[in-house]
């Protein structure tokens, strides 16, 4: 499964699919994980799902050592000239070394086993103090889909309840909930989890 999506990625990214690497700005980004407190005694940080590369770019030129986490190649690629290093596989990341990971419109895409081992990993990456900001979305009614097409599509939704239920299986504590947030344009509901060791 992990190989259908990689290369279904790859794809979208060689092709600039606006409509799948959406391109939030380090202000969206910021704004929505409600990070501008956070940014002041960022150092080092990760950031999961590159996209067209704009907050990482805009991370990048704030002053922040920025390494990456992406499912495929070509993303990572997009951004290696302002990256200290790019990772495809979660199990990968250092230790100890970050005091921020963000994962913006990207818990949609991934199913609750590679959700779980990412939030592991991203645990044991974090230095003692920092944070992992995550947002994810829900929709109201909605039925739960886990196939290769809703995780092409963004198509995962989970519940606050369903998020802590995974963050329950690590070490990992719950800092914070954000949300939920509710735009005109769509009946999706989204929120964000600060996860802390
Ligand atoms: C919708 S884009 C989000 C881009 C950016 N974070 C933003 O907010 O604009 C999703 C990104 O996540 C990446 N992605 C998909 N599955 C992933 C996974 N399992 N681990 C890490 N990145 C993944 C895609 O390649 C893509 O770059």
């Amino acid at each position: 499964m992990q190989k259908e999506l990689s290369d279904w990625w790859e794809e979208q990214h060689k092709n600039n699919v606006r409509l799948w690497l959406s391109g939030y700005s380090k202000e969206q980004v910021v704004d929505f994980l409600e990070l501008e407190e956070h940014l002041k005694v960022t150092d080092d940080m990760l950031n999961v799902g590159v996209g067209t590369g704009l907050c990482t770019r805009e991370f990048f030129l704030f002053g922040i050592n920025i390494d990456v986490l992406d499912i495929c190649d070509e993303a990572i690629r997009k951004v290696s000239d302002v990256i200290t290093t790019g990772y495809l596989k979660a199990e990968e990341l250092p230790t100890n070394v970050y005091d921020l990971v963000v994962s913006h419109l990207v818990a949609q895409h991934i199913s609750d086993e590679e959700l779980l081992l990412q939030i592991i990993c991203f645990l044991r990456a974090l230095k003692p103090n920092g944070i992992i900001a995550m947002q994810f979305v829900d929709c109201e009614g909605a039925p739960r889909d886990y196939s290769v097409e809703a995780q092409r599509k963004g198509g995962v939704l989970r519940s606050k309840k369903e998020v802590e239920n995974i963050i329950s299986k690590t070490n990992g504590k719950i800092l914070k909930w954000i949300g939920p947030k509710r735009f005109s344009h769509t009946p999706t509901i989204w929120y964000g989890v600060y996860i802390g060791k």
